[in-house]
């Protein structure tokens, strides 16, 4: 503990080990946003319908992402029929069809990853192509790559921000071709050039939006990763626009993150040469048998191993914006089948939507920034001040005091709820705590009521660095506990300064 109090009076944001499950979590997005991350998934659209699973997968993924990225539905096998006959029902429903249109995605404050303009095996081309592949020249394979990408970047421009231009390009089996690529349509047709063009067609199609090449097996170096880091030299010796990298990780859960190992080393080259990196495919796997995992620890071990590349992207941020998982429900995911049953269970949440324990740990890794114990709280404009209860029932006002505030009402009991949020009880009413009043009118108020465990109770923290943090209630979290113009206590909106940072000592 002690070492620890030196931590926070340090000013570092301390985060600990110790996860607490609770009910009704605040959910990982919140977290996530709170700490600068999207947080996301990949989901499949038929499933976000109203009616399976009673709307469970919809809800889950609006409470516990900001990012989605369509596990099947952006790819040039499902939408590009023929030459110029597209299938964009999917993709519509989820951002909409003209420029001028919204769908689910903006409906529900989401953003959008795409996946994938291209992935370079046969097997993934839309299988028309494969068919008239004799009849092609290279210079027809030159204009459909580039109508095929002018068209569907086109068509959401300024609707997504992030698309994986190329998958998977570089071959798990030995080749002489350049960079170990491997062989595809494109590449016959074109030769390496294609992925040159593949870059600068999205480019041309939307100026704004950050390309990325997405691959597995990258994470931790090693040969792929070099071959990786060689086609991103040429792309960039080429004036190519490439802006990161989407690292896939999927993993079983003997695979362990350290900092300062293999896994830091190799996102240090990838940032060294001034790429974003993003998290893109996350998914854990835990070894099974009949359906049930052959060590039950695997569940706890794969909550460590979640919590361990979390701090990864935490570590390398900003140049680390966002962190998806492969789905996030155990009663979707590719791995079952894709590992003749031999591998599952490798997401956050279980078959039933329930968190587990990678849901908490990342949960308590991105909110638990304080221990527990007594505090004072001065707000960053009036350091010499603190907050204090007014009275000595459980219902008082609370205002600032000046002076030394070691009196027990000038003083707080901070408890970590579990759920993504803390409770704060003035240690002189211990039964009592901080609570939140029209969190929504432009300036909420703010009195210690009796403890009932009420969401208007619950607060968020978030670190800002030397010691300050932000406050925020639970049912307006992006709203801040702040000191008025006539230092009265309130909640409004953010706008960052110093009368919304609190120092807690
Ligand atoms: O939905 C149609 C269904 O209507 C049709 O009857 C059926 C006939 O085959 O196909 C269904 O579509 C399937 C689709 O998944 C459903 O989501 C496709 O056949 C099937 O090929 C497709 O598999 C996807 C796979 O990529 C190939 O695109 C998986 O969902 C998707 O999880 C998987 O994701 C890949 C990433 O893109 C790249 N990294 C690896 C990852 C896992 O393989």
């Amino acid at each position: 503990m002690k070492s620890a109090l030196i931590f926070i009076l340090l000013g570092f944001c301390f985060t600990q080990y110790v996860t607490v499950q609770a009910q009704n979590p605040i959910g990982l997005k919140v977290s996530a946003s709170l700490r600068g991350l999207l947080l996301g998934a990949a989901v499949v659209v038929k499933y976000l319908q109203p009616n399976i699973d009673q709307g469970q997968y919809n809800s889950n993924v609006v409470k516990n992402y900001q990012l989605i990225v369509p596990g099947y539905e952006l790819k040039p096998e499902h939408i590009w029929l023929d030459e110029n006959v597209y299938n964009f029902s999917d993709a519509d429903w989820l951002l909409g069809a003209t420029p001028n249109t919204t769908g689910w995605v903006q409906q529900n404050g989401m953003q959008l990853r795409g996946h994938t303009l291209v992935w370079a095996y046969d097997m993934r081309i839309p299988r028309w192509l494969l068919d008239r592949e004799a009849s092609i020249t290279p210079e027809k394979a030159k204009t459909l790559l580039r109508n095929y990408i002018y068209t569907v970047v086109g068509r959401y421009r300024g609707k997504i921000q992030w698309w994986d231009v190329i998958n998977e390009l570089i071959s798990n089996y030995n080749n002489t071709r350049p960079f170990y690529i491997a062989n595809s349509f494109w590449y016959r047709k074109l030769g390496i050039d294609y992925v040159k063009y593949a870059y600068i067609f999205a480019h041309e199609a939307d100026p704004d939006a950050k390309l990325y090449y997405n691959d597995f097996g990258i994470q931790q170096g090693g040969f792929k990763a070099d071959r990786v880091f060689d086609l991103i030299d040429w792309l960039k010796s080429e004036n190519v626009p490439i802006h990161g990298v989407g690292i896939q990780w999927h993993i079983k859960v003997s695979e362990t993150v350290t900092p300062g190992d293999a896994h830091y080393q190799t996102a240090q080259r990838f940032i060294d040469r001034n790429l974003d990196l993003m998290v893109t495919e996350l998914d854990i796997s835990i070894p099974m048998v009949d359906s049930h995992p052959v060590d039950p620890n695997d569940i706890q071990r794969q909550g460590l191993a979640y919590r361990s590349i979390l701090d990864y992207v935490l570590y390398f941020a900003p140049r680390t914006p966002a962190l998806l998982t492969w789905g996030f429900t155990d009663r979707y995911s590719w791995i079952p089948a894709a590992t003749n049953y031999t591998q599952g269970e490798a997401l956050p949440l279980d078959a039933n939507y329930q968190p587990k324990p990678a849901y908490w740990q990342m949960q308590d890794d991105l909110a638990r920034v304080l221990l527990n114990g007594i505090y004072r709280l001065s707000p960053k404009s009036q350091p010499s001040t603190c907050l204090g209860i007014a009275g000595n029932s459980t219902r008082s006002a609370v205002q600032l005091y000046t002076g030394a505030c070691n009196q027990t009402n000038q003083q707080w009991n901070l408890m970590w709820l579990g759920d993504g949020t803390y409770r704060f009880s003035p240690q002189s009413v211990d039964s009592s705590a901080l609570n939140a009043y029209n969190v929504t009118a432009s300036t909420g108020t703010v009195r210690i009521y009796e403890w009932i465990g009420s969401f208007d109770q619950e607060w968020v923290i978030s670190c800002q660095g030397n010691a300050t943090y932000r406050i925020g209630p639970r049912n307006a979290w992006q709203r801040v506990l702040a000191v008025d113009q006539t230092s009265n206590i309130v909640i409004m909106n953010s706008t960052r300064d110093e009368r919304q940072q609190w120092i807690i000592h």
